[in-house]
């Protein structure tokens, strides 16, 4: 894989100047009422991220918060419909999502991210790229590469022990656990209710959200 560099090779903007804005973040934030931060999912194929990021943002939305997904499949489909699942493309992708997410929170959203983002590396300059060091929430959806084979949801499992993907993560290509997750939640174990349960239970303990009821809730 090749390293750091390349993003500064891949650079070919010149004589540009960052102009900032006349609404600062802190001025979205109250507006909103709660921060922005970035929840990013990791995990294998068939783990869970998206259905419980799907989870967790239907009960956010219900609470009032400005809160957005991301998902890695239906991101392929658009922005990052260029990129494959090389080392290399993976990395793309996740410094475009990184971006797109920083902006995101930056905005005032609670923007959740659901990409396996399988290289440790790659999740950790996402961390330092974010403006806050508590803007990045590491979540490890967690869940034995076995159980996620016999779910098979899309059937990729089966068509990568066929060869017929290369690189397919868990299989051939691999996946780094995170070190530092600030959350693990364990699909194998819990069902998604309780799972989602759990990473808005971390957010009200961490400040991200409310402990009280917001005054105009919507419904979910
Ligand atoms: S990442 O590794 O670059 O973070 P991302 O989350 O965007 O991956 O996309 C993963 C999705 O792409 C999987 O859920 C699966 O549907 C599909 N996919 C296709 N080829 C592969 C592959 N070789 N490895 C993993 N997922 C793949």
């Amino acid at each position: 894989m090749s390293d750091q560099k390349d993003s500064a090779e891949r650079k070919r903007s010149e004589n540009v100047t960052w102009h900032d804005s006349a609404v600062t973040r802190e001025a979205r934030e109250e507006r909103r009422g709660h921060r922005g931060a970035v929840l990013w999912f990791t995990g294998l194929s068939a783990s869970g991220k998206s259905t419980l990021a799907v989870e967790v943002e239907k009960r956010l939305f219900a609470h009032g918060y400005f809160s957005y997904v991301l998902d890695g499949d239906n991101i392929r489909h658009g922005l990052n419909g260029d990129l494959g699942f090389t080392p290399d493309d993976r990395m793309e992708n996740i410094r475009r999502v990184g971006e797109v997410a920083k902006l995101f929170a930056e905005s005032g959203a609670l923007v959740l991210t659901a990409f396996i983002s399988p290289y440790r590396r790659d999740r950790d300059r996402v961390r330092s790229l974010v403006n806050r060091p508590t803007d990045f929430v590491e979540i490890h959806v967690s869940c034995p590469v076995e159980v996620c084979e016999a779910r098979d949801p899309k059937g990729l499992y089966k068509k990568a022990r066929a060869g017929e993907i290369p690189n397919f993560t868990g299989i051939d290509a691999p996946y780094e656990l995170p070190e530092v997750a600030e959350l693990t939640v364990e699909t194998n174990i819990h069902d998604v209710d309780a799972c989602a349960e759990q990473v808005m239970e971390f957010l009200r303990d961490n400040g991200y959200i409310s402990n009280e009821p917001r005054l105009h809730a919507v419904g979910g």
